[in-house]
């Protein structure tokens, strides 16, 4: 296939992913029992461990006894966020922080083939103690080229849903899920994300947020370990080792498809009524 029509067939694929639609064409593995929480306010939740490999087996949160996530249509199979057991490997690195996990990462990180093409590693920027954390997917062009994330158009975007939030860019803290950019921005590869994420996982670990937003089909599916579509479980509360996570739709989604600012809306208005915020005043 050549390099426009590959990049068609993914954004499409992207697209129905968004839509819920990825288990269609996705590894139909078996599905196992999923966790989740209650939706609307803030709920007994407890969510499924992020364990895509060993490594990431290290972050995972203990087993809870949540009910089975319910169908939403009858019509539609539906895919539930798997559980996995508990680690076998240390969940917590005592006396963790930013800088020690930035240096971990290495100035010149060749953990997986992303490094590449990189520019820079986009390790994450913000508030250390910020109270909410966007995860992003992974950098693109811009990102790359500043070392920040969210500094495109999409970044905008985010930057204007904090402030309608009425919180400043630098209240929260927002980092990926993969820290060097995928290739004409595609999708982070399994493998990719495998050899990441743990990173990602020490940084929530270090700065324990009240609330975790997910933007978008591949930070949510790395932090609940799912393959189940987005719209299935967006703006459902989890539980990810003591911090609230919920996940949206992402801005650069958004962007293409500007009617699901809405639903995005009132998701971030769910993370508001959690942390006592007003909407900025226009
Ligand atoms: N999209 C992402 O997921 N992350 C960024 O940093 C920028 C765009």
């Amino acid at each position: 296939m050549d390099q426009n029509k590959f990049t068609r067939a993914e954004a499409w694929l992207r697209y129905a992913d968004d839509l819920g639609l990825g288990p269609y064409y996705r590894d139909r593995a078996a599905p196992q029992p999923a966790e989740r929480l209650s939706s609307g306010a803030p709920p007994e939740i407890s969510a499924p461990a992020p364990t895509s490999s060993p490594a990431v087996a290290a972050a995972a949160p203990p087993r809870s006894s949540a009910p089975p996530l319910a169908p939403k249509s009858a019509a539609v199979p539906v895919f539930v966020p798997p559980t996995t057991g508990a680690s076998l490997f240390e969940e917590h690195i005592e006396g963790d922080t930013l800088d020690r996990i930035r240096t971990d990462i290495g100035p010149n990180c060749t953990r997986c083939k992303l490094h590449k093409a990189r520019t820079n590693i986009v390790f994450g920027v913000g508030n250390p103690k910020a109270q909410l954390v966007f995860v992003g997917e992974g950098p693109g062009r811009d990102e790359d080229e500043q070392g920040e994330p969210f500094v495109g158009r999409a970044g905008k975007l985010l930057t204007q849903m904090i402030e309608a939030m009425g919180l400043r860019r630098s209240d929260v803290y927002i980092c990926n899920v993969v820290k060097c950019r995928p290739p004409e921005n595609r999708l982070p590869e399994k493998d990719e994300i495998a050899t990441c994420s743990p990173f990602l996982f020490r940084q929530l670990g270090v700065i324990r947020p009240k609330v975790i937003c997910c933007l978008g089909s591949c930070s949510a599916q790395t932090m609940l370990n799912t393959n189940q579509g987005i719209s299935r479980f967006r703006g459902e509360w989890f539980d990810y080792r003591g911090s609230k996570l919920i996940a949206t739709y992402h801005p650069a989604y958004l962007l293409r498809n500007p009617p699901a600012k809405s639903e995005v809306w009132k998701d971030l208005q769910k993370i508001m009524a959690v942390l006592g915020l007003e909407p900025k005043k226009r």
